[in-house]
């Protein structure tokens, strides 16, 4: 692969015959003006969906499908060999047939045989097709050898039909393509986990117009689940209230109340591998709805709202977790920070707790933190001020030690 910068990162974009390829051209748009060199190799009926010419002006680079152009190069190794990524978007049924099987019967699936830098498929099909037990089990096999193969979003496919099937926004998944770089040969440790995270906050309703909340964004949360999916995990995040934009790859459940969010997470939490709690679930609700608006009778003093306490989501994890699940808390403090981190990691039986010092504009809605994660075992990781995305590594970094090795089948 010829490279005007030969520094930059290099990356194959395969693209199979779905008609959700004309969203990968603004992928690749952001791989190039970012720096990245791409070469696009599309199979030849992707080329029915998007031509050619549209793939060869955005990448700068000549495109082929097949092995038989330019064989002087030996185009068919030496594009996987020299990757640093292979990216598949979109991945039909029938690619991740082809790749799981190993079938090596056009440029794209040579590619794939002979790289061996981290490779990511983004399925996107019709939800029948996603949902058969033989895609399923290709999936799986893909999986099992290490490949990150992202959970398609949910959502208007594109007859009048509705389901998991669509290919994920091109921003998110330029956002998995540069975690998995950025990973480079540190690998795919989550693969074969399921992890959950919670993230936002929780409403809890006055009346039907009214709640009590609080000021999490979600960003942190999110960054979570961005950087599971990268790292291989099946990722389920329960998402309270938050105003941003899908993560690639994740399976979103959108809940509103702390009962809400208790319900989905105690139910994804069944068979997950590890759970991370950086919701601010609300400690509190109002004691009795009102079903009608609460008005303000004239002259008359309003009405003091009693409140009744909510269940501890992640106190209740500590208590009925599966053997060898790994539960993780975060702490919001703003005194004592430490010693209360401490007690609290305690008392909910966490193995990790992420403290934070917040005040009003020292967190929430910030896209960076600073935390101690305290462990359950006495240690202490300082993680200084930096990205969410940054904490969310380490986070991930010290669960995965303490995740106890996959058996072999
Ligand atoms: N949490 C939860 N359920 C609740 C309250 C909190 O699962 N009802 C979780 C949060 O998601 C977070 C952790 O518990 O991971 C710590 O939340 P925090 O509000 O700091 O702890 P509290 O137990 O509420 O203690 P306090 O507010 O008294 O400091």
């Amino acid at each position: 692969m010829t490279s005007p910068n030969s520094a930059a990162p290099r990356v194959v974009l395969g693209v199979s015959a779905g008609i959700a390829a004309y969203k990968v051209c603004e992928l690749l748009r952001r791989l190039t003006e970012s720096g990245h060199d791409v070469t696009v190799v599309p199979t030849e009926d992707a080329l029915r969906f998007v031509g050619e010419p549209t793939w060869a002006a955005l990448s700068g680079h000549p495109v082929s499908t097949s092995v038989w152009d330019g064989v002087a190069g030996v185009p068919h190794v030496r594009l996987g060999q020299a990757a640093d990524l292979v990216f598949v978007a979109p991945a039909t049924a029938d690619l991740l047939a082809r790749a799981a099987q190993g079938l090596a019967d056009d440029l794209l699936t040579t590619t794939l045989l002979t790289a061996r830098c981290p490779v990511v498929f983004a399925p996107a099909m019709h939800t029948e097709m996603w949902e058969h037990p033989a895609t399923r089990a290709n999936v799986a096999t893909l999986r099992a050898r290490g490949a990150v193969v992202i959970e398609p979003a949910s959502g208007r496919l594109t007859g009048k039909d509705t389901g998991p099937g669509r290919l994920p926004d091109p921003a998110e998944l330029f956002d998995v393509a540069r975690h998995v770089l950025a990973r480079g040969a540190a690998g795919r440790d989550l693969a074969g986990r399921h992890v959950v995270v919670s993230a936002g906050g929780t409403r809890e309703a006055i009346d039907p117009v009214r709640f009590i909340g609080n000021r999490s964004s979600g960003l942190q949360g999110y960054a979570l689940a961005r950087t599971a999916v990268a790292r291989g995990a099946r990722v389920t995040l329960v998402a309270a209230n938050v105003a941003l934009p899908d993560p690639a790859g994740a399976d979103i459940v959108a809940v509103g109340s702390a009962e809400d969010m208790r319900k989905a997470v105690l139910s994804a939490a069944a068979d997950a591998d590890a759970v991370v709690m950086a919701a601010a679930v609300a400690d509190f609700r109002p004691a009795g709805y009102r079903g009608s608006k609460i008005k303000k009778a004239e002259g008359a003093e309003p009405e003091p709202i009693r409140l009744a306490k909510n269940p501890d989501i992640l106190a209740e994890l500590g208590e009925t977790r599966r053997p060898g699940q790994v539960i993780v808390g975060f702490a919001a403090e703003t005194d004592d920070v430490l010693a209360n981190g401490r007690a609290k990691l305690a008392r909910k039986r966490s193995d990790l707790l992420v403290v934070n010092q917040v005040g009003e504009e020292m967190t929430f809605g910030r896209p960076d933190n600073e935390a101690v994660v305290l462990g359950a075992d006495g240690s202490a990781t300082e993680v200084p001020r930096g990205a969410k995305e940054a904490l969310a590594e380490v986070v991930w970094d010290l669960v995965a030690a303490r995740l106890e090795p996959l058996s072999p089948d």
